[in-house]
């Protein structure tokens, strides 16, 4: 077929196979900012509705994850990293429905399931609809709802790629995770137990009992404890706070061991001082990897916990709370209801 012959049959609707009727309209709602800046710059807008190319798949989003990377990209941080164009739509973990598959897209189908963590480069999921390449994606767990699925790929495939990918854990082995009531970290500590290590995990008191149902096998209260009085002979750090924390850490570090940080470059005098291994990890979008954490899921050995749902409109209220630095586990935005009306309800959930 050629390509012009191609182009007025996709321009006239006949491609009816590879499209669902609902995906007429040019534009859709979303959370876009037009400037850096404070929540403020958040604004819930008509965008318009993004086309798949080839190898790209057109998602319905039903829900949105919020992670720190969306309030620390809106606040310019990540500038100089990433070259993000204005007006810019935020978000980058999502559940929801396929709608559109560009040319060559042959693992999925209109109406699968599927959640992602999309190039966080290009446009996010704050929106009813995105474009995600085919590799990113992978079909959601069928026991999680849209939005606890939703609360997933970013933070487990984080903890997936530093615990196994970097740190190479092996069962028997003793883990720290620092803020283990956290997004990552309540899957990191989930996800170590799973793979057979002894895990140790902070939080503050409020958290301790979550960290003991996530499994952890000694929870340290940061607030009561000073965590290296606690955890000796260390396999494998998992870094997410940084600036003393991540000093302190070295001492717990047994030779050989590793210290992986997300958020700050470790110290190479260190890690030559101390016989140790240390890397900063930037999480990788990654289908392949997000297949396998459905299984885990599905065979309840992994679960997301959801601190609070609320609408995508209240986008700022959810950097709010993100920013805090205190919410346990995640924190989703529902972008439609099951029946495709808008969602306006606030939600909390375990
Ligand atoms: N490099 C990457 O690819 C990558 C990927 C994902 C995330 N990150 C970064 O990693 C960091 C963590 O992300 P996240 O999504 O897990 O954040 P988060 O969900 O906002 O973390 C909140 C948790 O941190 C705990 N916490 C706060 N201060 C603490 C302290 N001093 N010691 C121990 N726990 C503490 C809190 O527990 P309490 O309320 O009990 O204090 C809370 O449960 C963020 O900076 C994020 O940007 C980087």
């Amino acid at each position: 077929m050629s390509r012009t012959i191609e182009a007025l049959i996709k321009h006239t609707g006949a491609t009816s196979e590879k499209k669902s009727a609902s995906a007429t309209s040019q534009t859709m709602k979303a959370i876009r900012i037009h400037n850096y800046g404070g929540p403020e710059v958040l604004h819930y807008e008509d965008a318009a509705r993004p086309q798949p190319q080839a190898d790209e798949v057109l998602i319905r989003v039903h829900a949105a994850g919020v992670n720190p990377i969306d309030w620390k990209v809106r606040e310019g941080d990540m500038k100089d990293l990433w070259p993000h164009e204005f007006p810019l739509i935020l978000g980058w973990d999502l559940s929801g429905v396929v709608e559109e598959l560009g040319r060559g897209v042959s693992r999925f189908k209109i109406g699968d399931e599927v959640y992602s963590l999309p190039e966080p480069t290009r446009n996010g999921a704050y929106a009813d609809y995105i474009v995600v390449r085919e590799p990113e994606i992978a079909l959601k767990p069928k026991s999680l709802h849209h939005i606890r699925a939703a609360a997933v790929p970013l933070a487990a495939l984080t903890a997936w790629q530093s615990l196994f990918d970097t740190a190479q854990l092996q069962p028997g082995q003793r883990v720290l995770i620092h803020a283990g009531s956290g997004g990552v970290g309540h899957f990191a500590v989930q996800l170590a137990k799973w793979k057979g290590a002894y895990v140790f995990a902070t939080a503050s008191t409020k958290n301790q009992d979550l960290l003991r149902e996530l499994g952890v096998d000694e929870p340290i209260d940061y607030t009561q404890q000073r965590f290296e009085n606690v955890a000796r002979d260390i396999d494998i750090v998992l870094d997410t706070i940084g600036g003393e924390t991540q000093e302190r850490s070295w001492s717990v570090l047994k030779k050989g061991g590793v210290l992986v940080s997300l958020v700050q470059p470790p110290s190479e005098d260190k890690v030559k001082e101390l016989g140790v291994r240390a890397a900063l990890l930037g999480a990788q979008p990654n289908g392949a990897q997000l297949a396998e954490i459905a299984k885990i899921i599905e065979a309840g050995k992994l679960a997301p916990v959801i601190d609070r749902i609320l609408p995508l409109s209240e986008a700022r209220r959810a950097h709010e709370l993100s920013q805090s630095g205190h919410t346990h586990g995640k924190i989703a935005l529902r972008v439609s209801n099951a029946d495709g009306t808008v969602a306006r309800k606030t939600e909390t959930l375990r």
